[in-house]
């Protein structure tokens, strides 16, 4: 083999899931790690393959058909600039480099540049699925300069995960759009897994649930409206043995600290900075905080401590209750994921179109749920929904659906199970569809104290009262 279709720098194991995955759709790829040992092991998995290994820079970037298009995927996304420091001196203008890992949007932003000021492309490109993704077909969102899209469309397109045929990737928008889209689907991500976190506290300290019965009402959930990749792995780990040997679960041996490796709270926090509410996922990056907090929480459970209320009701109506409940809080999660998109995309000049992101969305990556299809057809039909919770299908849902959120919620709060993410999506959906707020209230306060001035509701302008006065 002398010229290679593909380059790619990072053969950990996703990126040798990529390359392999590549050659098995008739791309010949090249690979680059700084570790000879990974690229032995890339041509040994790869034996047959149209795959090679680079063993310096130099070599690997003169093994790539011109103009070249590299991926990277290199962990942990901060040395992606050391990576371009190495790469940049051997490229060309015209080349194409793709930093296929979770890096901060703000990142790629300023590599973008950088590339840019050498003639050379860079995408950003959001990747989803993990390992088994990688290897079999993950969901992919590439963004930045829209000329080169063409010419990686037919392998990134052949690799993708398929939906009805439909590859689960496109390019999503110019700059860092890429990396801002996996940013918010990861913020979803985090959004759902709280939530389904908590329905598990609710059953299995509230009601008793046995890990039997919960491996039962996720495989059943799975096969109704909540059908998704999230509910599906949660059926499958209900039922996994302690690995350990023993009559136990592995899940009952698992301690309760939940790690983070940052995008969700930085979903949160661009969030705050565009001043879009999402709290659903501010609650489950709290949530996972919290959990971290052993010292305090071993403190404060001695002090103040108590047994939970179990729930002594009809058992079967409260589980299908609680079902409706989860549909509704993750309806009501996606539509504050799709709303920061649809503000950052005005701020941030991305030029997203929010159907194909939720196209993309549909299979291959950790979100993917039957749900999309739905939030899919609703852009379709009017892409510039201030909300999804408007489009009449969705309103639908959200309307049979809520009742159960708000029963569920008493009962956990009257249990003493802690229910953040499930309340935070309902205040979410009680303060949007109210038609007033308390806020009034803040702004006589403001304008009480620092003179901030306040608006009425009877004529324009602002204006400034002196509330001390009768
Ligand atoms: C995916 C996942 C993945 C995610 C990691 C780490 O789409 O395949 O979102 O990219 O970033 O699973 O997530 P944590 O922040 O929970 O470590």
């Amino acid at each position: 083999m002398t010229h290679y279709r593909m380059g790619m720098v990072g053969l950990g194991v996703m990126g040798q899931s990529l390359v392999l995955n590549m050659a098995d759709h008739g791309y010949s790829v090249a690979g680059y790690d700084k570790d000879p040992a990974k690229g032995k092991a890339l041509l040994e998995v790869g034996a047959g393959k149209a795959v090679g290994f680079g063993a310096t820079v130099t070599e690997f970037v003169a093994m790539l058909e011109k103009p070249r298009a590299i991926l990277l995927l290199v962990a942990p996304a901060r040395i992606v600039d050391a990576v371009l420091d190495d790469l940049l001196p051997h490229v060309e203008p015209g080349d194409l480099i793709i930093d296929a890992g979770n890096s901060y949007y703000k990142d790629t932003d300023a590599r973008g540049k950088r590339c840019a000021d050498k003639g050379v492309h860079f995408f950003g490109m959001g990747i989803s699925g993990g390992e088994a993704g990688a290897r079999h077909g993950p969901a992919m969102m590439p963004g930045g300069p829209k000329e080169s899209w063409e010419r990686v469309r037919p392998v990134l397109e052949s690799i993708a995960a398929k939906v009805n045929g439909d590859p689960c990737v496109a390019w999503v928008g110019n700059g860092s759009a890429g990396h801002y889209v996996k940013m918010v689907h990861n913020g979803i991500e985090y959004g759902i897994m709280q939530l389904i976190a908590e329905v598990y506290d609710i059953f299995r300290r509230g009601v008793g649930l046995s890990n039997e019965e919960l491996h039962q009402i996720f495989s059943d959930w799975n096969r109704g409206p909540l059908e998704s990749f999230l509910i599906e792995i949660t059926a499958q780990i209900f039922k996994k043995r302690d690995d350990r040997g023993g009559d136990g679960y592995l899940l009952d041996k698992v301690k309760d600290v939940a790690r983070q490796k940052g995008t969700g709270k930085w979903t949160s926090q661009d969030a705050l900075d565009l001043q879009v509410p999402v709290p659903t996922i501010d609650l489950a990056v709290n949530a996972r905080d919290l959990s971290g907090m052993i010292d305090e929480r071993t403190a404060v459970h001695k002090v103040l401590g108590s047994p939970i209320a179990v729930y002594a009701g009809d058992r079967a109506g409260f589980i299908q209750q609680v079902g409706q409940a989860l549909q509704s809080a993750i309806l009501l999660t996606y539509a504050q994921g799709f709303d920061l998109l649809r503000v950052a995309s005005r701020e941030y000049k991305y030029d997203l179109n929010l159907a194909t992101v939720a196209r993309i969305w549909r299979g291959g990556c950790i979100i993917r749920a039957r749900l999309l299809e739905d939030i899919r057809a609703a852009y379709l039909a009017q892409p510039d929904l201030p909300s999804i919770l408007v489009a009449p299908s969705i309103a639908a849902v959200v309307r049979e659906t809520h009742p159960a959120l708000r029963q569920t919620i008493r009962t956990a709060v009257e249990m003493g199970i802690p229910v953040g993410c499930l309340s935070g999506s309902l205040a979410y959906l009680d303060s949007l569809r109210s038609g007033s707020l308390p806020t009034n209230l803040t702004q006589a306060q403001r304008d009480f104290f620092g003179a901030h001035t306040y608006e009425r509701i009877d004529s324009p302008g602002t204006v400034h009262s002196h509330w001390d006065q009768p």
